[in-house]
């Protein structure tokens, strides 16, 4: 029988190897799936295949992963709890759904990951292969503590050397990062202490701070069709490029970084620093044009969807109805969301620079204080007796309850 693995080559991932196969006499396939992570990958292979995988597939789906999983949430504005726009939340549905993909393809009975116990990553995992493969078992190593047996790095660095495998790891203890084309997290060293700062001289991937950024202002236009963003500096482009053309902007100017307490779904709350350059830009870009081009009512009732999303999303309910019919709403108020959005980058703020839109529903001589015809100031002074109609109906009863 076939295991997949979700594999990155580092030492959890690696000594699961070996453990799969001494454990369950599983033959086990190795997948690595690439979201934008910028990681070595020359050379996975023949590690795999030396620490006894059968076979490592290398799936690129960064473009799956931007049009599809990114998109939605930048067109709904999802934000979780305020600041976190959702980078590991929104790649590992992506991901999962490669991984049972290929466990298809393999025929396949069970996944591995290796996401711990005490987080979120494993909901989402577990939650999108429930969704699309029912059938097939999930196995988490860190939480069959009576079968993983290794509670440190030192003692996976055995295990694999017992296993024939003698690979250069590094001792030290570092950050828990997760990277991918939209961000960076970091948790874990003084983060774990709320009373600290960050690190940021040794934390920072992305990014410089906004005090070591330029002291000159940057500007960048993002022309958007649909909701979807089409163009940058005029540059037609596809949407991961984009991103990472507004990583790079956004990184040499101090933008998207996050520093949060935010609650875990198992129910702790968690510390860590994200750096979300392009993403921090582009969702301000959005939001920016809609509020040309969508109504006051649309907007208002969207946002209350996006936070609902943002919650959907981060607890790993990606392929759920209520994600799907949301997405659906989102989509049709995009229609009109095109335009050019220009903003100025200057040490991590974002300054507006001036929108465009061919739908846009601001309307100069309505808005202007000379007089047009389509608004009859006389008219005002009917609306506001019926606007104010039941507080002033209030007032009068009190004045009467009072006097008696
Ligand atoms: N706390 C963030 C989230 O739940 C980031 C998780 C990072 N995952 C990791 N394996 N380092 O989305
Ligand atoms: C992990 O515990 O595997 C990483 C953190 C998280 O999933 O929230």
């Amino acid at each position: 029988e076939k295991v997949v693995l979700a594999y990155s080559g580092g030492l959890d991932t690696t000594a699961m190897i070996p453990w799969l196969k001494e454990t369950f006499d599983y033959e086990v396939i190795c997948c690595c799936v690439d979201v934008g992570q910028e990681e070595e990958l020359d050379g996975l292979e023949e590690r795999a295949k030396a620490c006894g995988a059968s076979k490592l597939y290398i799936e690129d789906i960064v473009d799956d992963f931007c049009d599809n999983f990114i998109m939605p949430c930048v067109e709904a504005g999802a934000v979780y709890e305020h600041s976190y726009l959702l980078g590991t939340s929104m790649a590992r549905p992506a991901i999962a759904k490669k991984l049972v993909e290929i466990a298809r393809k393999e025929n396949a009975v069970a996944i591995c990951h290796g996401a711990t116990g005490k987080g979120n990553d494993q909901i989402r995992f577990e939650l999108g292969i429930k969704a699309l493969a029912p059938d097939i078992k999930v196995i988490a190593p860190w939480r069959m503590t009576d079968k993983w047996q290794m509670d440190s790095r030192e003692a996976e660095i055995e295990y694999c050397k017992a296993h024939g495998i003698n690979l250069p790891w590094s001792m030290g203890k570092g950050y828990s990062r997760d990277r991918n084309l939209w961000h960076i997290s970091h948790e874990g060293l003084e983060l774990e202490d709320p009373s600290k700062a960050p690190n940021y001289s040794s934390l920072l991937v992305l990014s410089v701070t906004p005090q070591e950024a330029p002291d000159k202002e940057k500007e960048v236009s993002i022309t958007f069709e649909k909701g979807i963003p089409v163009a940058v500096n005029g540059q037609k482009m596809k949407v991961s490029d984009v991103i990472r053309t507004l990583n790079k902007l956004g990184g040499e100017n101090g933008i998207g970084i996050v520093d949060i307490v935010e609650n875990r779904v198992v129910g702790m709350k968690s510390r860590g620093v994200y750096e979300t350059p392009g993403g921090t830009i582009l969702m301000a870009a959005h939001d920016q044009l809609e509020e040309l081009c969508l109504d006051r009512e649309t907007m208002e009732n969207k946002k209350k969807l996006a936070s609902q999303l943002a919650q959907t999303v981060y607890e790993g309910k990606w392929f759920t109805p209520l994600r799907e019919a949301i997405q659906a709403f989102v989509e049709s108020t995009q229609q009109f969301v095109t335009g050019e959005v220009k903003m100025k980058l200057y040490k991590g703020n974002i300054i507006k620079n001036g929108t465009t839109s061919p739908y846009s529903l601001y309307n100069e001589s309505l808005a202007s204080f000379t007089t047009g015809d389509l608004y009859d100031h006389h008219d005002a002074e009917g609306f506001i007796t019926l606007f104010g109609l039941p507080l002033k109906v209030r007032a009068m009863k009190l004045q009467e309850v009072a006097k008696s």
